[in-house]
């Protein structure tokens, strides 16, 4: 009985101090950082840090992410679907004038209203038009970054196809605060931001709770890598898979020094570490996602499932491996909650408070999600190979499917337990083996023809082998029929035309021009 209450006072006393002091809060994003990239995948590239640190935490095994860098960051943000802002097409480019509109409120704006200090070290890609739409400006109290994406790990230069004439401008994209940053040409990102992430672990005053996000970017192309990084990768003969293991290699490191100076700054008893990739790897681009099928840019497995975990002292079920499903838009109402924050003041979110799902292991309250709807969806990385790429002619064929609202020519999928369905062309659909199993340009041939309307069982068929729509109809109608039930609550797509004032001119920075 007395044991019984000592426990039940130490149970309340740790709420307690838990509602007095919340967690700090660290989310490392990696950029294109494929399924098969990371160690415990049984990677040949070699990931000690991640690999240790998620073993002692949770790692998310039915954790999804878009395909695409703006739209992960964008869920990210606002914890809601890209139909919900008008951005389901594509990605922000340099000179396309919108940003993730101005009424949605951001994650650091949440956590800063609830005491926290934030602070941002890397890749934006949500616009930046104008000033309104630069991190700073959205909860960050600092910013030490670049905007768009793609640019120069060493220079920091991005270049672009400027409109009227399609010239090439190149310039720098890098900044602290507002403020163009100079002195930095000729170091490696991956090393920068590392570092800043540290000064500002160790100079954080432990009174507020602090919010680090550290989206890097590794291991994005260009692939680019300071040359002693490659030695332990000389047994891999493709040269690209062999510079983007180099990368991963550095973004290994990166994660190591930060929890490190967690730990010795006294913060990482009470810090939640979340890390998480942005999409499935690229694999025109060293990246791979074996034995998934697809690749970013695709709705396939290989697009969408993401390398995930959560490392923290603060979970229940540390060493555990969570199997339900979680997605990129659950980490603002989790965050926030843990935060002791509020979501007043953000547009009805399509996200899911998961921590109980990742820290005790509970059933996740999420049953369904909407990869996306893109009425404009064209691949423009097509398959390798001529006359293998599926056009949207191939699927403008609605039988038997004449009874679905929805229509099944546009590119869309949705995920109900363990159903996926997808319609219309859902992007290169090749299993593309790793290097170690053939060379990288040798791919799988494509099992099935395409149809309108696929079905797979994700959980029993995870590589999406088996195209089953015929023998669940009554799946597949009532999938079609959530498909057209979300259209309707869709924005219209926002995809401005590039704006021939976003050219900083010689000399210039890319930034803000309106
Ligand atoms: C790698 O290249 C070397 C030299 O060209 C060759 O002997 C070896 O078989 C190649 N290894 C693989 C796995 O392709
Ligand atoms: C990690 O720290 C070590 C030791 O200070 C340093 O040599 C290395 O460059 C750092 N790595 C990164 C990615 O910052
Ligand atoms: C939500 O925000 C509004 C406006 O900022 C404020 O008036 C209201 O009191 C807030 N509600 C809660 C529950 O915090
Ligand atoms: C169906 O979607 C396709 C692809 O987006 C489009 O070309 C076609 O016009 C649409 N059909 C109808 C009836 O809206």
């Amino acid at each position: 009985m007395a044991t019984l209450v000592v426990v039940a006072a130490l149970a309340l006393c740790f709420a307690c101090a838990d509602a007095r002091r919340p967690p700090h809060i660290v989310f490392i994003l990696a950029d294109d950082y494929g399924w098969n990239d990371v160690g415990y995948h049984g990677s040949e590239i070699k990931t000690p840090h991640l690999d240790r640190l998620s073993a002692s935490g949770v790692r998310l095994d039915n954790y999804y992410v878009q395909p695409l860098c703006t739209p992960s960051r964008n869920q990210l943000m606002t914890g809601r679907y890209q139909i919900h802002t008008g951005m389901q097409h594509q990605i922000i480019w340099p000179c396309q004038p919108y940003c993730v509109p101005l009424d949605e409120k951001f994650l650091p704006q949440l956590l800063r209203e609830t005491g926290y200090a934030t602070h941002m070290v890397g890749k934006w890609h949500l616009g930046m038009y104008k000033k309104d739409c630069l991190p700073t400006r959205r909860g960050f109290d600092t910013f030490f970054g670049y905007l768009t994406g793609s640019e120069d790990y060493f220079t920091h230069h991005r270049c672009v196809l400027v409109p009227p004439n399609n010239d090439m401008r190149c310039a720098v994209d890098f900044r602290d605060g507002e403020e163009v940053a100079e002195g930095y040409d000729g170091q490696y990102s991956t090393h920068l931001f590392t570092k800043r992430a540290i000064n500002l672990i160790y100079k954080h005053n432990k009174e507020k709770p602090l919010f680090l996000y550290l989206p890097l970017q590794a291991v994005h192309s260009p692939l680019q890598v300071p040359s002693r990084y490659l030695e332990p990768y000389a047994f891999i003969n493709n040269t690209d898979r062999r510079h983007y293991a180099a990368m991963a290699s550095v973004m290994d490191e990166a994660v190591g020094n930060v929890t490190q100076a967690l730990r010795e700054s006294g913060l990482w008893d009470n810090t939640v570490l979340v890390f998480s990739t942005d999409n499935g790897g690229q694999t025109l681009m060293g990246g791979n996602n074996w034995p998934l099928r697809g690749r970013k840019w695709s709705l396939w497995e290989g697009g969408v499932r993401g390398v995930g975990f959560v490392a923290s002292p603060l979970l229940s079920r540390p060493g555990t491996v969570s199997r339900e499903l979680i997605h990129i838009s659950d980490w603002l109402p989790t965050l926030v909650a843990l935060a002791g924050g509020t979501t007043n003041g953000t547009k009805p979110l399509d996200g899911f408070d998961v921590w109980d799902t990742i820290s005790k292991g509970n059933p996740s309250p999420r049953q369904e999600l909407l990869h996306n709807i893109d009425p404009l969806y064209e691949d423009i990385a097509p398959c390798p190979g001529t006359g293998s790429r599926l056009t949207l002619a191939d699927v403008r064929s609605p039988e038997p499917w004449s009874y679905s609202k929805f229509n099944v020519s546009v590119h869309a999928a949705i995920r109900y337990k363990n159903w996926k369905l997808l319609t219309g062309y859902p992007g290169c659909d090749y299993w593309f083996p790793p290097p170690r199993i053939a060379d990288s340009m040798e791919v799988s041939t494509p099992a099935t023809t395409l149809k309108p309307v696929m079905l797979f069982d994700i959980e029993s068929d995870p590589e999406e082998r088996n195209e089953v729509s015929k023998k669940h109809p009554e799946v597949v109608a009532f999938l079609l029929a959530r498909l057209e039930q979300y259209s309707k609550t869709a924005k219209p797509v926002n995809y401005p035309d590039d704006d021939p004032k976003c050219d900083p001119g010689p000399g210039g920075a890319w930034g803000p021009w309106v």
